[in-house]
């Protein structure tokens, strides 16, 4: 069947050309100061790729301003209302959340040309989400990847979680973050608005201890940037991993394959795995294998290789100091000239290319390969292995996560 998502946006003209820039001074992690008011950036690119040089543009809708509006999504079987969200910067980009799973709908976005288009995957109606989906969009917690064997011991007690993935506990287990309905804030800032939206994890929810309170927080700037803050507290030591898990294709929500898609990652070793997807402990270097994105490389390009996951999804370590914001990676689609730049604090980041989508409603209809996910996460297991960034959050203690997902536009070859 054909896709259900969200129409995109009414083509609008671009009323600003491209800022200057020279071009040829672009090279690989190089900063570069862009005119036009454009910040100081991190410009991934490579001399040798085919998608240099990067040219974010200012791609304004002269009509738009900074708004944030509120309208009825859906009610749950047992009459709880839903809401939608929908956050316009000033130039006119939009992003549309809703409280259920503090997930993202939409986010539209220009393409080279100024035609704003959905570029995530998602159902156009609250129904598609309520039923078992690819977590397209969603907030995932308590734990957003897996646990081996659903168990692990704190302090002594050995804690069962929901075995929902084979053998393995995925994404905070059968009623996770993703299918709660959050508290929700609206947030307004100079340059940007924003949601947040929180929530109270009861103590032995899904299994985990402690009374967990959660935020998260969705900025979405003036440069297209969006800006997502995780935040926790607890009252008893408990494992916690959040991430967004949405789900992106850079030419549009119908925009097919995306193995044309270029990919580049600060990402020099990946967490090896054993058949069931659960970290062997050993951190693999990327040189040789199907996984060095270090330059930017065509997702499609190796993927057939990855036979055993049939595509992508593996968590990669980000290079640098977790805790510190800083690059992680870029992708653009040179058709559309669409580009998305990553940011995060987080120890790793999951790329994931839709391996398990397969055309049925349940799925919004998209298919094999039809979006790619770059869920940055503390590493899946954390709490089974000693060696890895710690994940248990102690009363008294913060969480504090934070990644960027700025998108732009870059020029034709
Ligand atoms: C993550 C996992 C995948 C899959 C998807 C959701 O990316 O790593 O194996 O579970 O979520 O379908």
């Amino acid at each position: 069947m054909k896709p259900r998502s969200i129409p995109s946006q009414p083509s609008r003209a671009p009323s600003t050309p491209s800022p200057a820039g020279d071009p040829s001074t672009f090279s690989l992690n190089r900063r570069a100061v862009l005119a036009a008011g454009i910040a100081a950036c991190s410009l991934i690119a490579d001399r040798s790729s085919a998608i240099q040089p990067f040219h974010p543009n200012l791609l304004q809708d002269a009509s738009a301003s900074m708004n944030i509006t509120k309208a009825p999504f859906g009610t749950l079987p047992d009459g709880t209302a839903v809401s939608l969200w929908t956050l316009s910067n000033s130039r006119g980009d939009l992003l549309k959340m809703t409280d259920y799973g503090a997930l993202i709908v939409s986010i539209e976005v220009p393409d080279r040309q100024g035609n704003r288009t959905n570029v995530t995957l998602g159902f156009p109606k609250l129904d598609g989400y309520l039923e078992r989906h690819p977590y397209f969009g969603a907030t995932v917690g308590r734990f957003c990847n897996r646990i081996a064997k659903g168990k692990f011991s704190l302090d002594g007690t050995t804690y069962s979680l929901a075995q929902n993935n084979g053998p393995n506990h995925l994404h905070g287990g059968e009623v996770g973050f993703d299918k709660l309905v959050w508290k929700t804030e609206e947030l307004r800032g100079d340059n940007y608005v924003g949601l947040r939206f929180s929530l109270l994890s009861p103590d032995g929810q899904e299994g985990y201890p402690g009374n967990l309170s959660v935020q998260a927080e969705y900025l979405w700037d003036n440069e297209a940037k969006l800006t997502i803050r995780f935040t926790a507290t607890t009252d008893k030591a408990t494992p916690i991993n959040l991430t967004n898990h949405a789900y992106f294709n850079l030419g549009g929500w119908q925009g097919g394959v995306i193995h044309n898609h270029q990919l580049q990652l600060q990402c020099a070793k990946y967490l090896a795995i054993d058949e069931t997807m659960i970290p062997t402990g050993a951190l693999a270097d990327v040189a040789g294998t199907p996984l060095d994105f270090r330059t930017a490389t065509p997702i499609g390009q190796r993927i057939a290789q990855l036979t055993a996951t049939n595509g992508y999804d593996h968590c990669f370590v980000v290079d640098g100091q977790p805790g510190t914001l800083r690059a992680c990676g870029m992708v653009v689609d040179p058709k559309s000239g669409r580009g998305m730049e990553i940011q995060t604090t987080q120890p790793g980041v999951q790329l994931y290319t839709g391996n398990f989508l397969n055309g049925s409603d349940s799925n919004g209809g998209f298919k094999l390969h039809e979006a790619f996910c770059l869920e940055t996460q503390n590493f899946p297991d954390a709490p089974n292995q000693p060696t890895f960034p710690n994940s248990i959050l102690k009363p008294g203690e913060k969480f504090e996560q934070t990644t960027s997902y700025r998108f732009l536009v870059v020029a034709d070859k």
